[in-house]
C-alpha cells in the first residue's frame, strides 16, 4: 500500500513516516517545510532502511497535491501538515485557518477525484476543551479558546459532512494527547524554532543550561499536587497508533483518543526526567498560564479495543528518549 503523509518531515509526521516503512508500506512525503528541516527525510530513510518519495509542496496549493495523486497510485492519505503553536494561532488567525482548513479540503477533494477513500487526521485533545477528565469520544466537544484549536474541529466537521455524503470513504480522526520523545536511535526529534512553550522542550532546555530554572504555572489546580496534569505519550507509540487506525480503517468517520490513559503533573514530570537522566531540574512556582486546564487525560479503551493498540513506552522511556535527541541537536 502507498501512503501519502502530509507533514511527514515534521515531528510525528516523521516518527509515523518510519513506523509505516517498518510495517511494509511504501511512503510518499509532502512538505513545504514551513517548520520541518529537509534533512529529515534522509534520516527517515537512514532509520527505516527504506527510500520515500518525496514531494516539497505546499498541500493547500490544489495543483500541486494533484500531480502528486496523478503521479502516484495513492491508497491512503494521513495528513499531518498544519500549524500548530497554540499562541501564534492567536496572534495569527487568518494564517491558521486558512492552512489547516484549505489544506484539509484540498486533499478531501483531490481523494475524491482520484477515488482514494482512506484518510487519517491529525486532530487533537485540544477538541475537548475543559470537559471532565476522562475525555472519551463521545463527549460533547467545548470551545477551545484559540484559532488552533478551532481548525482541528472544524476539519473533524469537514471530513465528517464528506464522509456522511461519500458512503465510500473512511476515515479515523485521531485526537492526539500529548506527544513527547523520540525515536530512540537519537536522530530525529522534536525541534523547537524559537523559545519552547511546551512542559517537555522547556525541561530539555533547563537540562541544557539554556534556561536557568523551569517555570511551573501554577500550583493551585485541583490535582494531587497542585500543578496540571497532562496524558504525555510517546511519539514512537503515536506513530505505531497510525499503522493501526490505517490497518483497521473501515467505512465511515472513526474517533479515537491517542493517549496512554494516565495523568502526569508537572512535578512528576520533572522527577521522572530527574530519574531518567540523572540530572537535577531546578523550579519556580509562577503563575497560571492563561488558558490552562488542571487536567487533560484520555479514555483509551476505543483504541484498546478497536484499533488492537496501546500506548507501550512509560515517562521514564519518553524522559530518556526525548534528551538523547535534544542532547545531540547541533544548532
Ligand atoms: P510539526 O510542525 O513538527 O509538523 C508539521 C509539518 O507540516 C511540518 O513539517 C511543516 O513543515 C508541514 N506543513 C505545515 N503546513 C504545510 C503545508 N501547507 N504544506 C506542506 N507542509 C506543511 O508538527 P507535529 O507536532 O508533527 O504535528 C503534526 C500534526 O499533529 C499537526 O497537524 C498538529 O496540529 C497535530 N497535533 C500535534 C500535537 C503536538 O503536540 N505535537 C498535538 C495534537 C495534534
Ligand atoms: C498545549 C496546547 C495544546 C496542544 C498541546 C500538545 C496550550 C494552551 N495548549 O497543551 O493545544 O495540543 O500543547 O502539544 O498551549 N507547563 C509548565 N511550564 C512550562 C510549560 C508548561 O508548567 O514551561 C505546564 C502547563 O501549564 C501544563 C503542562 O505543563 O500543565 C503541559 O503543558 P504543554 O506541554 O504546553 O501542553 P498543554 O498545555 O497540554
Amino acid at each position: 500500500m502507498v501512503i501519502l503523509v502530509t507533514g511527514g518531515a515534521g515531528y510525528i509526521g516523521s516518527h509515523t513516516s518510519i513506523a509505516l516503512l517498518k510495517a511494509g508500506y511504501s511512503v510518499i512525503i509532502a512538505d513545504n517545510f514551513c517548520n520541518s528541516r529537509p534533512e529529515m527525510i534522509k534520516k527517515i530513510e537512514q532509520i527505516a532502511k527504506k527510500k520515500v518519495v518525496f514531494y516539497e509542496v505546499d498541500v493547500t496549493v490544489e495543483q500541486a497535491v494533484y500531480q502528486i495523486f496523478s503521479e502516484h497510485q495513492i491508497d491512503g492519505v494521513i495528513h499531518f501538515a498544519g500549524l500548530k503553536a497554540v499562541g501564534e494561532s492567536v496572534e495569527k488567525p487568518l494564517e491558521y485557518y486558512s492552512n489547516n482548513i484549505v489544506s484539509t479540503l484540498v486533499l478531501a477533494k483531490i481523494c475524491r477525484k482520484f477515488g482514494v477513500d482512506k484518510f487519517v487526521f491529525s486532530s487533537s485533545a485540544t477538541v475537548y476543551g475543559d470537559n471532565t477528565v476522562p475525555f472519551v469520544e463521545t463527549m460533547d466537544l467545548l470551545p477551545t479558546t484559540n484559532p488552533y484549536g478551532e481548525t482541528k474541529a472544524m476539519s473533524e466537521r469537514i471530513l465528517t459532512d464528506f464522509a456522511r455524503a461519500n458512503p465510500s470513504f473512511s476515515v479515523s480522526l485521531l485526537r492526539y494527547f500529548n506527544p513527547v520523545g523520540a525515536h530512540e536511535s537519537g536522530l530525529i526529534g522534536e525541534i523547537s524554532n524559537g523559545i519552547p512553550k511546551n512542559l517537555m522542550p522547556c525541561i530539555t532546555q533547563v537540562a541544557k543550561g539554556r534556561l536557568e530554572s523551569l517555570r511551573v504555572f501554577g500550583n493551585d489546580f485541583s490535582t494531587a499536587d497542585g500543578t496540571g496534569v497532562r496524558d504525555y505519550i510517546h511519539v514512537m507509540d503515536l506513530a505505531e497508533g497510525h499503522v493501526s487506525a490505517l490497518e483497521h480503517l473501515t467505512q465511515g468517520v472513526h474517533i479515537y483518543n491517542l493517549g496512554t490513559g494516565k495523568g502526569t503533573s508537572v512535578l512528576e514530570l520533572i522527577k521522572a526526567f530527574e530519574i531518567a537522566n540523572g540530572i537535577s531540574i531546578p523550579y519556580e512556582f509562577v503563575d497560571r498560564r492563561l488558558g490552562d486546564i488542571s487536567e487533560c487525560y484520555a479514555d483509551i479503551s476505543k483504541a484498546q479495543c478497536e484499533l488492537d493498540w496501546l500506548a507501550k513506552r512509560d515517562i521514564v522511556t519518553m524522559c530518556r528518549d526525548a534528551w538523547r535527541f535534544e542532547r545531540n541537536i547541533d544548532e
